[in-house]
């Protein structure tokens, strides 16, 4: 299954991806919204998912359309945002149409199933000059050394070891890591920035189980194997899982002139 293909499996695991996915905390949207050289009323979100972070900049009082390609993500969506101001798009970054223009874009754990050919000039695209743009995401990450090879032992025995993470965080890690490197390689960007939101939480057995089965490695398994894996990881873990659930954020600013 290619890459953008796989980006789209996660309809089917919709409401365990809204309950046992972890949100992001308030920091996020409020650092954002700090490095905007303008106040932010409208933005676009991509790959909006359920909606875990559109609350969060929607309860902002920022207009948010949520740009989101799966109908059993957005059905989530819509039941769990009700009562803000959101416009969910059924759409890819690649096929949203619109006339105007956003003061920021945002992307949460979605921009690495964009299409690298045309992600940036498409982002320029919906920006308007001076805007913001922000990237962020926290991968599932077991804060134990010992237990986090243990775990990822029992992966790799049925998951490829280049499935478990998405594009740009096999990238190696130098001091900007992925996304702030294509956003300085592109040209298109001021400012560009990279920051890390510290966050911790320690989660029971099955809900760290729940969580890792809505990852994307694991949706595109076989059921069988999907068991298999699951069963593997389950007898190296202890009760109570360790999570570092640190958030990096990356921020840009669109060009004052094009
Ligand atoms: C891991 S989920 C993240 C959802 C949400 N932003 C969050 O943080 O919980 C990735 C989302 O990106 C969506 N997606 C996949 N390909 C996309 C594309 N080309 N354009 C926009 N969204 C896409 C998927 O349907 C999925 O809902």
């Amino acid at each position: 299954m290619g890459n953008r293909q796989r980006g789209l499996t996660f309809g089917s695991v919709a409401e365990d991806y809204e309950r046992y996915r972890p949100g992001y905390p308030g920091e996020v949207a409020a650092q954002v919204l700090a490095y905007a050289s303008e106040p932010t009323r409208t933005a676009v979100e991509i790959g909006a998912g359920t909606g875990k972070a559109t609350r969060g900049f929607a309860s902002l009082g920022i207009a948010v359309t949520a740009v989101e390609p799966d109908a059993g993500m957005l059905t989530v969506l819509r039941r769990e945002s009700a009562e803000l101001d959101i416009t969910p798009v059924q759409a890819t970054l690649e096929t949203f149409a619109t006339s105007g223009q956003f003061d920021l874009l945002y992307s949460a754990a979605a921009w690495h199933w964009t299409d690298p050919a045309t992600r940036w000039a498409r982002t320029v695209a919906l920006v308007r000059p001076g805007g913001t743009v922000a990237f962020f995401g926290s991968p599932t990450r077991v804060d134990d050394p010992d237990l986090a090879e243990a775990v990822a032992a029992a992966q790799r025995a049925v998951v490829p070891d280049d499935d478990v993470h998405p594009d740009g965080e096999r990238e190696p890690r130098g001091e900007l890591r992925w996304p702030g490197t294509e956003l300085e390689a592109s040209g298109m960007f001021t400012d560009v920035t990279q920051r890390r939101i510290p966050g911790k939480d320690t989660v029971s057995r099955d809900d760290f189980l729940h969580e890792l089965s809505t990852v994307s490695a694991y949706l595109v398994l076989t059921p069988e194997a999907r068991v298999d894996v699951l069963r593997r990881i389950a007898a190296v873990l202890p009760a109570r899982v360790p999570l570092d659930r640190t958030v990096t954020l990356h921020l840009a600013r669109t060009k004052e002139s094009r």
